[in-house]
């Protein structure tokens, strides 16, 4: 088994291990993250796993964290993400859903605390959100000084967010008092995410790649280019005797990104494991700069569903 532990150092001090097990499924069938997260942990050497609570499926991570824990596994070396639903963004609704979260997660503290995506959402919204259930947005900073208080009162280590630009991140920074460690956004070989790299390099803000594979999972995905599929992965990962799943999961490390991909085939998670042990040289390097799209895929399905928020006004031109 690969040493998975390794990670990036964030400004508290902790270190995130870069891989990571994602926990959405789209076509959820109970029990299975329980098994997904169980394998990862105990046979696959994960010790990183990105949860929210509007994935519905903590309370079976925290099921196969106690199990975890009963063989032997440390608290203290499994990192846990999770992040605040668009429903809880008023202050007074911050701390009710993160106790919420660390219940299910049968937990007394996480590592890693996220807003979810900088958009207020009525309770109850439908989803797909109608135009009617959609806020005024709460300002970040609001929600993020109940946050604040999540950390002073040792229930979370580190905070961040996802979905964010660069421009809202840096509003966000100006303001707050503890500094966002963390960005989590849509991140592949076709959406390269070179401005909010390296912004984020010069804030010291550790950036992880959500869909790191090109997120294929989406039940509503339509018919767009596949990071799976591209020709010059393809031509890499038969240079160096890997798959272009691991090869694009390989490019997200290179960038300096912690990475969280999703797989519910547990032959599928072992090789997504199996990352360490090659390096993309510089050729490779420019041959998958050239690919770029600027494609967001996950992210852009769930926007879509965002009625009356056009790209460019959500994204900020990034
Ligand atoms: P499956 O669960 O059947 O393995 P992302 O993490 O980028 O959002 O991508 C998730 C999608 O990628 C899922 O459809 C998952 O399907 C698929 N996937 C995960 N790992 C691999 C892999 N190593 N090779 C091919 N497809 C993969």
């Amino acid at each position: 088994m690969q040493d998975l532990s390794v990670g990036m150092s964030l400004m508290s001090g902790d270190v995130m291990p870069r891989l990571g097990v994602g926990t959405w499924a789209p076509a959820y069938s109970p029990g299975v993250i329980r098994d997904v997260v169980l394998h990862a942990v105990l046979n696959c050497g994960y010790r990183h796993v990105d949860c929210a609570g509007f994935y519905g499926t903590e309370r079976e991570v925290g099921e196969a964290l106690k199990e975890a824990f009963a063989k032997g596994i440390r608290r203290q070396d499994i990192w846990v993400t999770s992040k605040l639903w668009c429903t809880f963004h008023a202050p007074e609704d911050v701390r009710p859903a993160f106790m919420r979260t660390l219940e299910d997660l049968g937990l007394d503290y996480i590592d890693l605390y996220l807003i979810h995506w900088p958009v207020s959402l009525r309770k109850n919204h439908a989803l797909p959100p109608r135009a009617d259930d959609f806020l005024p947005p709460v300002p970040a900073i609001q929600t993020w000084k109940e946050m604040e208080k999540l950390v002073d009162g040792n229930l979370v280590k580190n905070l961040g967010v996802s979905n964010f630009t660069s421009v809202k991140i840096e509003k966000l920074w100006m303001e707050a008092r503890i500094k966002p460690s963390v960005v989590q956004v849509e991140m592949h070989p076709l959406c390269q995410q070179a401005k909010l790299r390296e912004y984020c390099s010069l804030r010291r803000i550790c950036l992880t790649a959500y869909s790191p594979l090109g997120g294929n999972d989406h039940p509503t995905r339509p018919s767009m280019p596949n990071v799976l599929q591209n020709a010059t992965l393809n031509r890499i990962a038969g240079k160096y005797n890997k798959t272009t799943a691991q090869v694009a999961l390989r490019w997200g490390l290179q960038m300096g990104a912690t990475i969280i991909p999703k797989t519910t085939n547990l032959q599928r998670m072992a090789e997504n494991s199996k990352i360490l042990d090659f390096c993309l040289d510089s050729d490779d390097l420019a041959s998958i700069a050239a690919e770029d799209q600027h494609m967001r895929i996950s992210s852009q399905i769930m926007l879509n569903k965002f009625t009356g928020l056009t790209p460019e006004v959500f994204w900020d031109g990034e």
